[in-house]
Parts: C-alpha cells; sequence; structure tokens
C-alpha cells in the first residue's frame, strides 16, 4: 500500500471517503502530538490500529471530538465540574474521563466503565474532525512503546506503506500527550501530567485533586518512549553533571543549550522548557544519528516532560549530590 501524505488544505471528502471506504484508519496531527485515528463506529478500522501499533487491547483509546453533541453521544452525562473544564480548556491538551455511554463500543475503551475525550485545538485535527462528521478514536501515531510521533516523518517511519492517508496541516506546537485526568473518582486525579496543570485545574475547580495516586491511566503501565540507545537522566548541577561525565567518555548528552552545551558529545534540544519538550520525541528518536551506545540527560522541573523522561529512561535515575 502506499501512504499518501497529503495537506489539509488539498484534502477532499472523496479522500476521506476513500479511506473509510477501506476501513483504515489516517494519520493526523494534534498539537501535542501525531494520531493514529478511525471513525468511531468502524471497528475493523479500530482493530487496524491495535494491530499496526502492536498495541494491548486492554489499553484504552481516546475519543477526539470537535463539538458538544459528539461529547453527548459517547458519555453518559456530563457532570457540572466536567463542564467547566470544557468550558475553560476545550479545545486543548486536555483529556476527561467520564462514565461512557453503553452503547459505545467496548474494544474502544478496553471493557471499562469510562472513556477519555478530547478536544483537540490543532487546525487540521478539528477540520478533518469535521469532514468525518463523527469522533475520531485515535492513539498516538507510533508502535506501542516507541517515543510518540512529533512530526509526519516519525509516522512515516513508523507506518508508511502501512495506512493509506497522512495527513499533514499545523503542526505540533508542544510536543508531549495531553494531561488526563479521572473524573469518576473522588478526589479527581491526574492519570496522565501534561503541559495543563494540576494547579491549573484546580483553580477552575476551586477543589483540590487526589495528591499522589497509585491509579495510572492503563495504558502507562507498559513501556514507553523508549529510545534505540538506553539513557539514564542525572540529577544534580552542572559540575556535578561534568565531572560524572568524565568517566562516561564517548556517551552523548542531551538536553538544554542554554546551560549545557559545553558538555562534551553534546546534542541541543533547544533552549529552555518549552523547546525540550516539544523536541524530546525528536531527540529520543534520532540518537541512532549520534556516536556513543549511551545517553545521559539532566532533569527538568516540569511534571509532565518529567514523567515522559523516566519512561523513557525505564527508571534510571542518578542522584549526583547523593553519590559524590
Ligand atoms: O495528546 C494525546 O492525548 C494524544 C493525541 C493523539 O490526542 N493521544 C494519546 O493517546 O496520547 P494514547 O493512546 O497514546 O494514550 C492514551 C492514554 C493511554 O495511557 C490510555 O490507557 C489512557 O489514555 N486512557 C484512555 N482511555 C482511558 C480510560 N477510559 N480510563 C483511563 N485511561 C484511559
Ligand atoms: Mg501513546
Amino acid at each position: 500500500m502506499k501512504t499518501l501524505v497529503k495537506d489539509i488544505r488539498i484534502v477532499t471528502k472523496k479522500d476521506i471517503q476513500s479511506v473509510l471506504d477501506q476501513n483504515m484508519p489516517i494519520a493526523f496531527p494534534t498539537e501535542t502530538v501525531y494520531g493514529l485515528g478511525a471513525k468511531i463506529d468502524d471497528i475493523k478500522a479500530i482493530k487496524k490500529i491495535f494491530m499496526l501499533k502492536k498495541r494491548p487491547l486492554k489499553n484504552p483509546m481516546i475519543v477526539h471530538v470537535s463539538n458538544q453533541k459528539m461529547i453527548s453521544s459517547v458519555v453518559l452525562n456530563i457532570p457540572k465540574d466536567a463542564k467547566k473544564l470544557i468550558k475553560n480548556f476545550f479545545p486543548g491538551p486536555l483529556t476527561l474521563i467520564l462514565k461512557k455511554k453503553k452503547t459505545l463500543n467496548s474494544l474502544i475503551t478496553a471493557n471499562m466503565e469510562t472513556v477519555g475525550i478530547r478536544m483537540p485545538s490543532n487546525k487540521t485535527a478539528l477540520k478533518l474532525l469535521d469532514l468525518i462528521g463523527q469522533p475520531i478514536v485515535a492513539p498516538s501515531a507510533n508502535v506501542s512503546g516507541k517515543p510518540s510521533s512529533t512530526n509526519y516523518k516519525h509516522v512515516l517511519d513508523d507506518f508508511d506503506g502501512k495506512i493509506p492517508l497522512l495527513i499533514k496541516g499545523e503542526e505540533i506546537s508542544l510536543g508531549i500527550e495531553s494531561t488526563i485526568i479521572d473524573m469518576t473518582v473522588n478526589p479527581y486525579v491526574i492519570l496522565r501530567p501534561g503541559i495543563i496543570t494540576s494547579d491549573q485545574i484546580e483553580k477552575v475547580l476551586l477543589k483540590k485533586l487526589g495528591t499522589v495516586s497509585k491509579t495510572i491511566a492503563p495504558g502507562m503501565i507498559y513501556p514507553h518512549y523508549v529510545p534505540s540507545k538506553p539513557l539514564t537522566v542525572l540529577e544534580g548541577d552542572y559540575d556535578q553533571i561534568r565531572n560524572f561525565l568524565k568517566s562516561k567518555e564517548g556517551s552523548i548528552f542531551i538536553g538544554d543549550s542554554l546551560k549545557y552545551k559545553d558538555i562534551p558529545n553534546f546534542v541541543s534540544m533547544g533552549e529552555g522548557k518549552d523547546q525540550l519538550i516539544i523536541n524530546l520525541y525528536k531527540t529520543l528518536r534520532s540518537l541512532d544519528n549520534y556516536k556513543g551506545e549511551e545517553v545521559f540527560t539532566h532533569v527538568v522541573d516540569h511534571r509532565g516532560y518529567m514523567n515522559r523522561l523516566m519512561k523513557a529512561s525505564e527508571g534510571r535515575l542518578i542522584k549526583l549530590s547523593i553519590e559524590n
């Protein structure tokens, strides 16, 4: 199969219909990462997504919507607090877990009684939703376990020749997946941190979210974002990091060029937090291009970023201030 890469400005209803007729998924950008989506009632296409991604069937998918009617078509009801979050953060990088309607296919929700709902703010994603006219079920467009895709080329690396259509358009502006909040428990808890923080949510709801919870999104138990070379996170100041790396000659160091550009074998992830977040997956996907078998990086003061980094490093963190 040839994968057609097409800009949303020239995608027609006919292009979309041809993919839907084949019961195949479509790749498209959102403001967070690329998604691999299927029309909500196209069970064959949804099964193909699980297969192409090698995604465990126990991992539910997020339902993407572009209007209130689509939300109401999948959730049992929209509680008051959910309405507040919708008003303040939709469209945007937030996924609400709510009770699902019985009619929603259980393949999408991995047999759970709840469903994740998100309204992306990316214009290309919204246009696609409007062209299809129904919610789109979509996980991130990457093979399970690999870093998510923040560029259409990443999608091609994983799925070229396996999907009929990859839509390009407004680019990714954030770089890590949406914040997920479970609103079916009391107090509500963040299942996956992201760009929208618990502080921002608490300010809108005027109530505290559950603190450290053992509950995480079902998908987060699986390996995630793992690069081709082992990554270790270093916690310490500049001098401690530099000293430590003296015994790691030939290793690669990835990070913030505002602070670390003089480290040997430095690979820049950009300048400052926002750029680091947006370039995280791209950097993790590019490590084969650099000499060196081991990769190190530094801690960044951002919960969503650190959540992804600790998964990418499979938990390897060295506290230099304690070791030395
Ligand atoms: O930003 C995003 O959310 C991106 C873009 C494409 O929208 N999507 C994304 O999807 O990250 P995915 O499938 O890679 O991650 C969805 C996460 C998984 O960890 C899954 O377990 C969790 O959301 N999830 C989905 N439905 C859920 C539910 N009903 N209850 C709890 N967690 C759920
Ligand atoms: Mg994913």
